[in-house]
């Protein structure tokens, strides 16, 4: 009986758990939706398409059928306060921030999970601070998910009604692009998180193996070898996703701030992730130690005896 095992298996099994929840948070509605990668906060898109007062020189755009029909949409959802609306945008955006969504037909938050995406909307709404996000529908879970709001948006904008299309609201083609440029690396996390698992298992058996037996450096070796291996995997997939992350919520922030589209990293995530890492990153130096330990052991073993 090794008690000291303890330690490094209570960490390898709160790597294999948060690991694992790493896989699984969002993959189905409602589940861990506070556990995403990014989310995406289009409450305000299209808020471009709202005419601005007659004072400023608006030319007319082809799309005036979409301007006209979300422009009576709003007005009607807003009690007629149509004067108050032509003075100032602002105070639409604000009552109508829950409202500009629906009228459009598209949801308030996109979110990128490991393996799929959910939409929604938030509650009690938009505008209010820390508003929870009530989910409403997620795409089918598969391994190697490709992240695409941009095809999602354009499809709810054509069933939305009301003839409006992502380049009425010029929507920016770069969004989507370097959400692209980035598909490679968060699927190669998805792998990485498999080998984090699988060997953050294995260091759970191996620690049990280590508590019941009475302790063999060449078992403290072949853990250390797993943790590693584990610690490895999930500092890969931590730095990467985190990078990932942080790129995809500043490319969309950038290029669509102006339209109304906003992007969040997902600190709970990026908790959850790093969690893992550092707790296998233990448990591997647990190892280490628990091998010194035994060496010492053995050579005072080897003195005594002689
Ligand atoms: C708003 O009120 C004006 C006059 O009070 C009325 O003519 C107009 O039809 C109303 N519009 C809507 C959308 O209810
Ligand atoms: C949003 O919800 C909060 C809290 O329920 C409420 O105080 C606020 O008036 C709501 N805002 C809008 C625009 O409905
Ligand atoms: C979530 O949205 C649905 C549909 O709009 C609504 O019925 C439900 O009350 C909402 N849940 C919360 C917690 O706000
Ligand atoms: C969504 O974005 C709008 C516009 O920036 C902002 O007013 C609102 O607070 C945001 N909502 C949430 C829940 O983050």
């Amino acid at each position: 009986m090794r008690p000291s095992a303890l330690f490094p298996l209570a960490l390898a099994i709160t790597a294999f758990v948060l690991s694992l929840l790493c896989i699984l948070a969002g993959r189905k509605p409602g589940f861990m939706e506070n556990y995403h990668i990014v989310a995406l906060n289009t409450s305000t898109l299209g808020h471009n398409l709202i005419p601005t007062t007659a004072t400023t020189s608006d030319t007319p755009t082809s799309t005036s059928s979409g301007l006209d029909s979300i422009y009576s949409a709003l007005t009607g959802d807003i009690n007629n306060i149509t004067d108050s609306i032509e003075n100032d945008l602002n105070d639409i955006l604000n009552t109508a921030a829950d409202d500009l969504a629906s009228a459009l037909g598209i949801k308030e938050w996109y979110s990128l999970h490991m393996m799929d995406m959910c939409e929604g909307i938030y509650s009690p709404n938009a505008t209010t601070k820390g508003a929870k996000y009530n989910t409403t529908n997620c795409t089918n879970p598969m391994t190697m998910y490709h992240f695409n709001p941009t095809k999602q948006i354009e499809d709810e904008l054509a069933k939305g009604g009301l003839n409006v299309t992502l380049s009425d609201i010029d929507y920016p083609s770069n969004i989507q692009d370097s959400i692209n440029q980035l598909h490679t690396a968060v699927d190669a996390t998805f792998a990485l998180y498999c080998i984090g698992i699988a060997f953050s298992g294995l260091a759970m058996c191996g620690a049990l193996f280590e508590l019941f037996s009475n302790g063999s450096r060449l078992i403290s070796f072949a853990n250390w070898g797993i943790c590693s291996l584990a610690s490895t995997a999930l500092l890969s997939s931590s730095i990467i996703i985190t990078v990932a992350a942080s790129k995809i919520a500043h490319e969309v922030n950038h290029n669509g701030n102006d339209i109304g589209m906003y992007a969040y990293k997902g600190h709970k995530f990026l908790g959850l992730t790093w969690g893992a890492a550092v707790a296998m990153f233990v448990a591997s130096s647990a190892w280490v130690v628990e091998f010194c330990v035994g060496r010492m052991r053995q050579k005072r073993g080897f003195k005594s005896s002689s």
